[in-house]
């Protein structure tokens, strides 16, 4: 997996290039998520594309940009599916974004992720890698360098809640625990990129970032490949745990590569509070 690292750490260098110089305009298509591609997300998908397709142990690609499973090595390991750019549209109004990687074997579900990786450019380049063992942090120098910071763990209970999806749209059951978390003192932290805000949540320990099913996207909007399951990796190996409202985000089964799940992600007890929420509705 170590080759696969070190051209994530190559993709994101050239990554931070385009973000810092790039066009931030639409292209005239749009994924298969219907999103509208910004030229930023066009190029970086360009990126890891073509460093991904230099190594023998890759196998397959899935990337939010693309529709359809891209072919590389059939005698490879490893299968990536990978949002380029995450949260792009907020590029234009200086917020931070993200890269996302999910690694896994034989297929592309959440049952078979080995690794994930994420990099958030914010004030900072960071990256956290996990292996299924721990979660560790790292941090671009100015020489392009990624020098390891810390191990990344979880409390069991935390002060932060992050609540995504369009509120007029929330179930009821939903808007009750949102509520109810922020009478009880949790923070608000939302920027509406998801990498720096699960972020916000892994670093200062813990508490809940929730993307829900709502009226107006009963699937909620996160992808299952390349945001859900390689956070959800990640806080179960940190300590915390995820959900799709009733069990392990992980154990979703994932019918189509571009598949949405609600997403609940942070501190075991917050899963077990959402659990309680969503048995009840
Ligand atoms: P992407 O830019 O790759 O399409 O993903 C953006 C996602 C995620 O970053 C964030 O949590 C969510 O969109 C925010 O959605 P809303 O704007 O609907 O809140
Ligand atoms: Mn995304
Ligand atoms: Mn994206």
């Amino acid at each position: 997996m170590n080759e696969i690292i070190e051209s994530i750490k190559q993709s994101t260098i050239e990554i931070k290039n385009i973000i810092v110089k790039g066009d931030t305009g639409k292209s005239e298509q749009q994924n298969s998520t219907g999103d509208t591609q910004l030229k930023l997300d066009i190029a970086s998908d360009r990126v890891i594309e073509n460093n991904f397709k230099k190594l023998a142990s890759i196998k397959q690609i899935v990337s939010e940009e693309q529709d359809y499973i891209i072919d590389i090595n059939e005698n490879g390991k490893y299968l990536i599916a990978y949002d380029p750019l995450d949260g792009s549209s907020l590029v234009d109004v200086n917020l931070s974004v993200g890269s996302i990687y999910g690694i896994y074997e034989k297929s592309f579900e959440g049952q078979n992720i080995i690794g994930a990786v994420y990099v958030v450019f914010g004030p900072r380049v960071e990256m956290v890698v996990c292996d299924g063992k721990s979660v560790k942090l790292y941090r671009m120098d100015e020489n392009k360098n990624f020098n390891f910071t810390q191990d990344l763990t979880m409390n069991k209970k935390g002060t932060i809640s992050s609540p995504g999806s369009t509120q007029q749209c929330w179930y009821d059951n939903h808007r009750t625990m949102i509520n109810t978390m922020f009478q009880e003192g949790y923070e608000l932290s939302y920027s509406g990129g998801m990498v720096p805000d699960l972020h916000h949540v892994l670093l200062r320990g813990g508490g809940l970032f929730s993307y829900p099913g709502a009226s107006d996207k009963p699937n909620g909007k996160l992808r299952q490949l390349f945001e859900v399951f390689p956070f959800a990796f990640i806080f179960e190996t940190a300590g915390g745990a995820s959900s799709d409202g009733s069990q392990s985000a992980l154990k979703i089964k994932t019918t189509h590569i571009h598949d949405t799940s609600p997403c609940f992600l942070g501190s075991s007890d917050e899963i077990d509070m959402v659990h309680q929420y969503y048995k009840q509705s």
